[in-house]
Formats: C-alpha cells, sequence, structure tokens
C-alpha cells in the first residue's frame, strides 16, 4: 500500500510534532494509519458479494432497460413516435437515458480525431441499454447491425467485454466506476474472459477498444454536445431504411417496435 508521507505527517500535527515522538510512538501511528488507510478502501467499495446481496431490496432487476423501470416515482408517458421513425427520432424520444452518455462520448471521440465508423460506435454504444442492460454490447450490436458496417457491429458488440480489461498503451485504465457497480473484487464471467481473449487477438481489436478508450466512465456536468455535430456522420454511415425502423421487416424490426412501445403489455 502506498503511503503518502505529507499526508501521513499531516495526521500527526505536521513534520515538526512528527520529529518530538519516539520512534516507538511514530511506528503505532504509522500503523494506525496503514490501518485506516486499508479500512477506507474497503468502505469506498462494496465486494461482489454484498452487490449481490442488494438484488432483493429492489422491485426490479438490475439487468431492465432503462425505458421500463422509472429511476424515482412511477415512469413517464412516452411521446408519440412518427409512422416511420428513423435514428435521430429514437434519439429525440427515446433514448432519454443514454442519449448524453453516448453523445458526450462521441464528441470525445471526435475531438480526439477518431474515424467516423469509431465516432458512430461510439455514438451507438449503450443505446441499447434503454431496451435492456444485460449483455447490452451485444444487443446493441444486434439491434444496428442490419444498419452500420461490420466494423461498427463489432466495435458495439465488443466494447462490454473489453471495459473490464486494462490496456494502458491504448489509454485504457479499468474504471473506478466498476468497482462500485460490480463489486471491489469482481471477476468477469468466463464467457466475457474468453471473450477478450478472442477479440484481443483479431485484427479489429483497436475498433472496441476505441469505444472503451473514448467512454465516460463519470458523467461530464458541462459537456453537452447535441445530435446536429454527428447527422453528417450518421448520413454517411447509418442506413435509415424507408419504411422506419421497426417497419422494415428486418430481422431486429421487433426490437425497435419495443423500444418505441414499451407499455405495450403483450
Ligand atoms: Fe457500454
Ligand atoms: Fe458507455
Amino acid at each position: 500500500m502506498d503511503i503518502d508521507r505529507q499526508v501521513f505527517l499531516a495526521g500527526l500535527g505536521g513534520p515538526a510534532a512528527a520529529g518530538r515522538m519516539s520512534d516507538e510512538a511514530k511506528a503505532d501511528a504509522l500503523e494506525e494509519h496503514l490501518m485506516t488507510q486499508l479500512n477506507q478502501a474497503h468502505r469506498k467499495y462494496p465486494t461482489a458479494a454484498e452487490v449481490a446481496l442488494q438484488i432483493e431490496t429492489r422491485p426490479f432487476r438490475r439487468g431492465a432497460g432503462n425505458l421500463f423501470v422509472a429511476t424515482q416515482g412511477n415512469v413517464k408517458r412516452l411521446p408519440p413516435m412518427p409512422e416511420r421513425p428513423t435514428l435521430i427520432d429514437f434519439f429525440k424520444l427515446r433514448f432519454h437515458e443514454t442519449a448524453n452518455h453516448v453523445l458526450q462520448s462521441a464528441n470525445r471521440a471526435m475531438n480526439n480525431g477518431m474515424p467516423e465508423e469509431i465516432i458512430l460506435a461510439c455514438l451507438l454504444h449503450d443505446t441499447a441499454l434503454d431496451l435492456i442492460k444485460v449483455d447490452h454490447g451485444w444487443w446493441g450490436a444486434q439491434l444496428y447491425e442490419p444498419y452500420v458496417s461490420e466494423k461498427v457491429a463489432f466495435a458495439i458488440r465488443y466494447h462490454q467485454a473489453l471495459r473490464f480489461y486494462e490496456d494502458l498503451e491504448n489509454g485504457y485504465e479499468y474504471p473506478d466506476l466498476y468497482r462500485q457497480m460490480f463489486g471491489v473484487d469482481y471477476q468477469p464471467e468466463p464467457y466475457i474472459e474468453a471473450t477478450y481473449q478472442m477479440v484481443r487477438k483479431h485484427k479489429w481489436y483497436l475498433e472496441p477498444r476505441l469505444v472503451t478508450v473514448n467512454d465516460l466512465y463519470a458523467f461530464e456536468p458541462n459537456v453537452n454536445p447535441t445530435l446536429d455535430q454527428f447527422t453528417d456522420i450518421i448520413g454517411r454511415h447509418f442506413k435509415q431504411p424507408k419504411e422506419g425502423l421497426g417497419y422494415d421487416n428486418s430481422p431486429v424490426a421487433h426490437m425497435w417496435r419495443s423500444i418505441a412501445r414499451p407499455d405495450s403489455p403483450l
């Protein structure tokens, strides 16, 4: 464990006060300091077992999509969708919980000079969370697959596994947020580990990796990029179906309808 000398000395009343202490008193103080640090480190994040204990404290499951659960009080009535909804309509009318996060991420990718397909992958990477949170990378890739390039779908699908594995060379550090969300001692499931091993060797490894690098693990309060910034990229790389998303008879049309009509009981 790192000892911050200045913090330690300040705790003793400063270097002069520490100088007046006996060696034994200093050793005791050091031990106490280390214990406090250790306890704080443990108190800061729950363990995976503590996270599991929280399951029965909620009326919903953590994997439920944002559209299906109110964070406070009851869910709200949703505005109607146009007859032939576009991706932009979904952003404006349904991606309530994820839009700002993915816009911030795409904005970061744009500012970092990323290729357009990476910017698009960042813009779409977490939007499936409004439908379902479990395995959101796979759901997201499936949702977009008929309308984007194979590379973009690959980036969306595998960012989910890669975010658990540090890659300092490419600028990705394990996020503190996950110690909070999954528990400080969380170990990814074997299928995630196997996916990571496969993607690590894949020629497109950098596609999903760059999504994680440009992802944000804390809400940036004063950054509110708008969709207008990305309409050209969407126009060039997203094949909008003329019948509207949900009505083009594609294999994923029902997924778009589920996002459009989450109040349908059956
Ligand atoms: Fe994600
Ligand atoms: Fe994200």
